[in-house]
């Protein structure tokens, strides 16, 4: 297999764990350079991957002004910079890892998969959890024929306190009109895309949702509370969405609490006095949680596909127990799941009894890291499809991606308008 060459775009936190794969596997990927405005994350890549200077940009116009000097590059900027950095990356043939979402505007869409069409190169989107072994063995057994054709697909993504208050709530991407990506489409992305991808043999056709900001809200702002939970709140030892519980009781996303801080890398910032500092006045994880935003957290999705089959996601924000469940209905036989547990049931039906017969799997390989182990088998297939080796099951084209985007696209139409929306109406 020819060895791939790749420029990380946005050495942040997905961009580092990306570029992990070429430790893993220096035979076949090798770090070529690295783009980013941030000088501490350029010099963390640069020592990282002995990279020379010549390759090392901290202004992205520089680089764009390169001749291309290797074959890939690893876009994991953040949501809003997707398209506009990764249409000239086409233009200058270079394949494309590009982090999810890709856009919220069906136009941008089309047209990345356009671009990569007529250049001639790959476009490939970090559905990481397609390649998470539990998703691909369920795929599997889909393609082995043993359920029959999908009838209905049930999803659930329950995102567990923490992780809601520091990713969402508090976090980087607390608010669509910011961040440019909804809650749908900054976390159920993945499940949108699995929804379609598991289908595989139809094109969502409609869509309706409903969703609110139903508890994280300011009405149901405890008595007592304030604006800062380390400032003016007088419930704060009782809340339990309290920061101190959080970040400095407990050290819960640290690279997501903690960076950017005077410039330095969150892994410098350990001293806990000058943490309880920041999280009393600059840091927006010491906000009270109980706010207005126009970010849901709760929201639900209803999609029709061509041939008449359903899927449902339903997103539930500040769960206890985190994960995702699945519920396949075929015309033959059912899947039962949920993924944090790594084991499936297949069913049957059984017309002598009435009853069923049920095949337990369980995953025994190594799902260690994020998405159950999806992050460094999607880069391991990127680098296979680019150096034209075999592409697997969770490889599809672009437009496959794009389907997920779109049902996302029409379903916070649909949230917002009250009407189910057709996805070929979208432009
Ligand atoms: N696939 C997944 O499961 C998954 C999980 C988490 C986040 N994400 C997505 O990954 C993306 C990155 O998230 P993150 O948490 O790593 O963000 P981050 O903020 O940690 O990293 C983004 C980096 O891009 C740099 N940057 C800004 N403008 C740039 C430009 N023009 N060119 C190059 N670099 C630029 C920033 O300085 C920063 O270092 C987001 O779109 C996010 O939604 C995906």
């Amino acid at each position: 297999m020819k060895k791939i060459k790749a420029v990380i775009m946005g050495f942040g936190d997905r961009g580092q764990v990306y570029a992990e794969y070429a430790e893993k596997r220096p035979d076949v990927f090798e770090i070529a350079g690295v783009v980013d405005p941030d000088p501490v994350r350029v010099e963390k890549a640069k020592k990282r991957y002995n990279l020379k200077e010549e390759y090392c940009f901290t202004d992205p116009a520089e680089f764009y002004a390169r001749d291309k000097f290797c074959d890939a590059v690893i876009n994991a900027t953040m949501d809003s910079l997707h398209y506009a950095t990764t249409a000239p990356l086409l233009e200058k043939g270079y394949n494309v890892l590009l982090e999810k979402p890709v856009s919220s505007n069906p136009s941008e869409l089309r047209d990345l998969a356009r671009r990569a069409k007529e250049n001639g190169v790959t476009l490939m989107v970090c559905h990481v959890l397609r390649y998470a072994p539990f998703y691909r063995e369920i795929k599997k057994v889909i393609l082995s024929g043993e359920i029959g054709d999908i009838r209905h697909i049930y999803l659930a993504e329950n995102v567990a306190v923490y992780h809601m208050l520091s990713s969402y709530i508090r976090g980087k991407w607390s608010s669509e009109s910011e961040c440019g990506s909804g809650m749908l489409m900054a976390k159920c992305c993945h499940d949108l895309d699995l929804a379609v991808w598991l289908k595989g043999n139809s094109r969502p056709k409609a869509v309706t949702s409903v969703g609110s900001r139903r508890f994280f809200n300011a009405a149901n702002k405890p008595a007592g509370g304030g604006t800062r939970c380390l400032t003016d709140c007088r419930i704060e030892r009782e809340c339990p969405y309290s920061c101190r519980k959080l970040y400095l009781e407990n050290d819960v996303y640290p690279f997501l609490v903690w960076t950017g801080v005077e410039g330095k890398d969150w892994s410098e910032v350990t001293d806990l006095k000058e943490r309880e500092e920041l999280l009393k006045t600059v840091n927006p994880h010491g906000k009270c949680c109980f706010e207005d935003k126009d970010l849901v957290d709760q929201q639900s999705v209803l999609i029709l596909f061509g041939d008449g089959s359903t899927a449902t996601l339903d997103m539930i924000g500040g769960v206890t127990r985190p994960g995702r469940n699945i519920h396949i209905v075929g015309e033959t036989g059912e899947i039962e799941g949920f993924l944090e547990d790594n084991v499936f049931f297949t069913r049957k039906y059984l017309p002598e009894t009435t009853g069923y017969s049920e095949t337990k799997t369980i995953i025994t390989e190594d799902v260690s890291g994020a998405h159950s182990g999806g992050d460094l088998r999607l880069v391991k297939d990127f680098v296979a499809t680019v150096s034209g080796g075999e592409r697997s099951p969770s490889c599809t084209d672009i437009e496959d991606s794009i389907d997920g985007h779109l049902v996302a696209v029409a379903a916070e139409i649909s949230r917002k308008t009250g009407k189910t929306v057709f996805t070929d109406m979208l432009v």
